[in-house]
């Protein structure tokens, strides 16, 4: 939620800072702002819309020369998108400038006492308050800016990721952190230093990254290096420099139309990235570090609790049915939002397992740092290396599904699908409840998975036809049973997040408990129908929807005739597993998404509303 950028250094910080804007629109794309340290004074530009409309207007209100500055691309939670409510945000002196990712949750008792002390705001943002706060404080007892920063940061509630300057002092600036991510690149020369919510924005110009942890700032001068303090305590922390492992080819789009298409047809490598190493087909053996070390927690759990939130959630739920299913492990399924809230009965023999793409996501942070604190062990999913929910769990295993920049999760669904298949088979292994030549079997499908997705993937021209004809639909029903009932809603919420058609996923047999009231004649509904897994049963459900004369787009395993006889539409998957279908068959759903949301011309890598990485709760 909203992507911070900044830049101090020889460089001119302008195209430095719009192009890293550009890669952290995913984060946010409500309104984009820039403030820049032109040699005498201070300009600010700032609008509503995109990183575009604000390249747009830059040159037009302010000079772009100079070698400080710092820009913000928002995501919109005080104050509505607009111009005014845009960051970055000037103290009323007009010295200190602001850029905030996200929300300081006591700024209404702290804007009356800045107002009864005569400031005055402008925008309805928190963050406005906040650099008015830093400069009282600065005022009041005569501080440098770091220390007022970091006295005003004690008195904060909520959680930011900000970067400051003055512009009376502009060879610094200082960076804080808290629940939001940010991290400093640091050039060749130690001469140079970016700032940014992801390293993304300066992977051209360096490898070398800090990664500030929870409760820390840094002040950042120019040619004399960073110094990182605790902000509670004032205390130093010594600098870590982490050498980055992706490149700049993984963060752009290498010739796809939208970053969500990319990520679809990257599927077969990611998923054998994420095995690799891992499963040892040869030897018979899966090999997890996180899991290893951890296995006395795993094999003494009582139970499994997944916390996750959208996508990720409901990869925890087809994980529900893997680990049940092979390892024999009761495993409850949360919203990490609803989890944190309900004073959940959970102890030290609870293994808590979280599910994040982004490792940042605020909700599913909050659960596990709860569910540590009653005891359990936390078990991270993630696929950002080095993200805080990777960070603050006990073990973890990543996804390595490389960078996900379209908004809607594709790849990281699968890869997360297949990390969860991992454990359960290593402790199914180990618990002795899947026979050796089950075990077997089960590598070696999984390791012909990715040829089996590039299988899918050729079913492209037909989903595009398909798509044609249902682009107009108002509504869309996607029903699926066992492992595939996820995969229903994972069809879904694709839809719905790209295309803003409705569109509800319901467990094929429940539909006659409600649903198929809705069914008629204008209804399309995608039924997820392979050989293996209650097959007979999903045929019966689509009977009852073709009496209904519902149109019936059927996913079926290569080769099927049954339900091709019934469906108006079916699109092939090649056979596998019941245990990995949803790896297969969540294919066509993304392509049928995808193609429904370019025709309705459809902004698919920034649909409205949403950004990539929630760090708000
Ligand atoms: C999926 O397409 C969505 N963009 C969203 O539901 C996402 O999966 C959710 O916000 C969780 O994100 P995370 O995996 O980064 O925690």
């Amino acid at each position: 939620m909203c992507g911070i950028v900044g830049y101090i250094g020889p460089r001119k910080a302008y195209p430095i800072i719009i192009e890293g804007l550009k890669r952290l629109e995913y984060r946010g794309y409500d309104s984009a702002g820039i403030a820049l340290f032109d040699g005498k004074d201070l300009k600010v530009s700032k609008t509503k819309g995109k990183v575009a409309d604000l390249e747009a207007q830059v040159e037009k209100e302010i000079t772009t020369s100079g070698n400080v500055g710092i820009g913000h691309t928002r995501w919109a939670t005080h104050g509505v998108p607009n111009d005014v409510n845009s960051h970055p945000h000037v103290s009323n002196s007009g010295n200190l400038v602001i850029i905030h990712n996200g929300i300081i949750e006591n700024y209404e008792s702290l804007k009356l006492e800045l107002i009864s002390r005569g400031y005055t705001f402008k925008s309805d943002t928190d963050t406005e308050v906040l650099v008015n706060l830093i400069e009282e404080i600065q005022k009041q007892d005569n501080l440098k800016l770091g220390k007022a920063v970091q006295v005003a940061l004690n008195q904060v509630i909520g959680a930011y990721a900000i970067a400051v300057f003055d512009k009376n002092k502009p060879e610094e600036i200082v960076v804080a952190r808290l629940g939001s991510p940010l991290a400093i690149g640091i050039g060749d020369n130690d001469d140079e230093f970016f700032i940014a919510s992801d390293a993304s924005p300066f992977l051209e110009y360096t490898k070398n990254a800090v990664y500030l942890e929870d409760e820390e700032m840094a002040i950042i001068r120019f040619h004399k290096g960073i110094k990182i303090r605790k902000i509670k305590d004032d205390s130093v922390v010594e600098t870590f420099v982490q050498e980055l492992q992706i490149n700049l080819e993984q963060i752009e789009k290498g010739g796809f139309d939208h970053f969500m298409l990319k990520e679809i047809h990257e599927q077969p490598k990611a998923i054998t990235d994420t095995y690799r190493g891992r499963l040892l087909r040869n030897e018979a053996i899966i090999k997890m570090a996180g899991v290893e070390d951890n296995m006395k927690k795993f094999l003494n759990a009582n139970r499994i609790i997944i916390v996750a939130c959208g996508t990720s959630w409901h990869a925890g739920l087809v994980a529900e049915y893997i680990f049940e299913d092979l390892a024999r492990i009761p495993v409850e399924v949360e919203y990490a939002s609803e989890f944190r809230y309900r004073n959940p009965v959970i102890n030290e023999d609870d293994v808590v397992i979280a599910i994040s793409q982004s490792g940042e996501t605020a909700d599913t942070l909050a659960a596990i740092k709860l569910a540590r604190s009653k005891g359990a062990f936390v078990f991270g999913v993630c696929n950002v290396v080095g993200s805080s929910i990777a960070r603050e769990s006990d073990a973890g295993a990543y996804t390595h599904a490389g960078p996900e920049i379209g908004v809607a999760s594709t790849k990281a669904f699968t890869t997360q699908i297949t990390v969860l298949t991992l454990i359960a088979l290593r402790l199914a292994r180990a618990k002795g409840t899947i026979s050796s030549s089950d075990f077997r079997t089960h590598l070696l499908e999984l390791e012909l998975i990715p040829k089996k997705v590039e299988k899918a993937l050729e079913s492209d021209d037909n989903i595009k036809a398909i798509s044609k004809i249902y682009k107009d639909a108002k509504n869309f029903l996607y029903l699926g049973r066992g492992y595939n009932f996820p995969v229903a809603l994972e069809g879904a919420l694709k839809l719905k997040e790209i295309s803003y058609i409705h569109a509800e996923g319901y467990p094929a047999a429940e539909m006659k408990h409600g649903p198929i009231a809705l069914i008629d004649e204008n209804m399309p509904i995608a039924v997820i129908a392979t050989k293996k897994g209650h097959y007979e049963k999903v045929v019966s459900n689509i009977q009852e929807i073709k009496s209904r004369k519902g149109k019936i787009i059927g996913i079926v395993t290569e080769g099927d005739t049954q339900v091709r006889g019934l469906a108006d539409h079916v699109i092939e998957v090649p056979e596998t597993l019941e245990s990995l279908s949803p790896l297969l068959t969540t294919i066509p759903l993304q392509l049928l998404s995808y193609h429904i949301a370019v025709m309705l011309d459809k902004n698919v890598d920034q649909p409205r509303n949403l950004a990539k990485s929630v760090t708000v709760e």
